[in-house]
């Protein structure tokens, strides 16, 4: 049986939430930029949004502006926005397309898209000044499935290794072969752990999503991946609906080919991928959640609808009917992550106890523990905030 169809299940006896000054303590949150956002792979985007040589975007990341763009020869690189010169910002607009170079708008030193310097005006009336130790500073960048991660890291674990669980597991969704046809950002006031928690669970769906509910029943599917930074699962879209959009129909061409077995094309995958995405595939269109945290308690997400490239200009292309689906359940989830984060902020929470249906954000946080160095916390958390 392929990897991918091979389900499993990891509820552990004892499983609690987290203490409280996890979600609200300002030095927690500083350790979780560094040792999380500074320190492992992330998501920056889509290679898409790349998609010509010199196209370029900025991401701001832990305190770091990132230049990533697409260099002359057609490889995606990532550079601190950083002169070599006097330290100066070398791009201000959050995209565009650089001219075959990138000059520094202070005094025109100037880059390859491959980070070589080139230029440095009246540097060669300085003795023993060479421009090649004076490129750019790199940033480590790899593409997964059509996401492009970064690490800020020193010496960052191999892509390969980190993402090992990942690696060929969605293959047969040919997810590098879809586009965002729409992206809505979302401002939400709750500690990004809880919207994370959040996605991994559908104990809540009958209470939140009423409309989701009506399509997929909360206790059908099972996870595949119930341990480590990579979690999740399926669920099952009940007939007649054939997807998550608000009509129940398919609102686009189905995704991937062939190796999408027919069992698998009524399923709904979920999955999260730590530290900062969140992947939901349906049968006809994936939408991708990127969470910014921009202090313990708010979250900045950038969520995008992504549909077959061929999908767009048919007649039976109505993105529409997933975007309203996923924006009003979207919003019902952060609404109610705002309400759970108000009330962890209070000097009367203690962590409660998860229940086999909280499978997965039990799971979620052991690997928040351990990768933040705090393996053992978890569960012992009685009376303890
Ligand atoms: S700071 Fe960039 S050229 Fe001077
Ligand atoms: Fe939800």
């Amino acid at each position: 049986m392929p990897a991918f169809l091979k389900t499993v299940e990891s509820y552990r006896q004892g499983a609690r939430t987290l203490p409280g000054r996890y979600y609200t303590s300002p030095e927690v949150y500083a350790e979780e930029i560094e040792r999380l956002l500074r320190t492992r792979w992330f998501c920056a985007g889509r290679a898409e949004q790349i998609a010509q040589p010199g196209d370029y975007f900025l991401r701001d990341i832990a305190g770091e502006s990132i230049i990533v763009l697409r260099d002359g020869r057609g490889t995606a690189r990532a550079f601190y926005n950083v002169c070599r010169h006097r330290g100066t910002r070398l791009r201000e607009a959050p995209r565009g397309r650089l001219a075959e170079t990138i000059q520094c708008p202070y005094h025109a030193w100037t880059y390859t898209t491959e980070g070589q310097l080139i230029g440095a005006p009246h540097m060669n009336e300085v003795a023993g000044f060479d421009k090649r130790n004076y490129p750019l500073h790199a940033v480590a960048l790899e593409e997964w499935e059509g996401f492009l991660f970064l690490s800020l890291a020193q010496d960052p674990e191999p892509f390969a290794q980190a993402f090992a669980p990942l690696i060929g597991r969605l293959a047969r969704f040919e997810l590098p072969r879809l586009v965002a046809v729409k992206r809505i950002d979302y401002d939400v006031a709750a500690n990004w752990k809880l919207i994370f928690q959040n996605y991994s669970e559908c104990l809540h769906c009958p209470v939140i999503h009423p409309e989701l509910s009506s399509l997929m029943p909360y206790t059908s599917g099972a996870n595949d991946l119930t341990e480590g930074p990579f979690l999740g699962g399926y669920m099952l879209i009940t007939e007649p609906n054939a997807s998550l959009t608000l009509s129940g129909r398919a609102c686009a061409l189905p995704l991937g080919g062939d190796g999408v077995p027919a069992e698998e094309r009524r399923r709904a995958y979920y999955y999260t991928i730590f530290p900062n995405l969140m992947l939901s595939i349906h049968p006809d269109y994936a939408v991708s959640y990127m969470l910014w945290p921009q202090g313990p308690g708010r979250t900045h997400i950038e969520c995008e609808w992504l549909f077959r490239a061929d999908a767009p200009g048919r007649a039976d292309f109505n993105p529409e009917d997933a975007v309203q689906f996923w924006d009003l359940t979207n919003r019902q989830d952060w609404h109610i992550c705002e309400q759970s984060f108000a009330g962890i902020s209070s000097r009367a929470y203690v962590p409660g106890p998860y229940s086999p249906r909280e499978s997965m954000p039990a799971a979620w946080d052991r690997a928040f523990l351990a990768a933040l160095g705090h393996d053992g916390e978890s569960g012992k958390g009685n009376g303890e905030r």
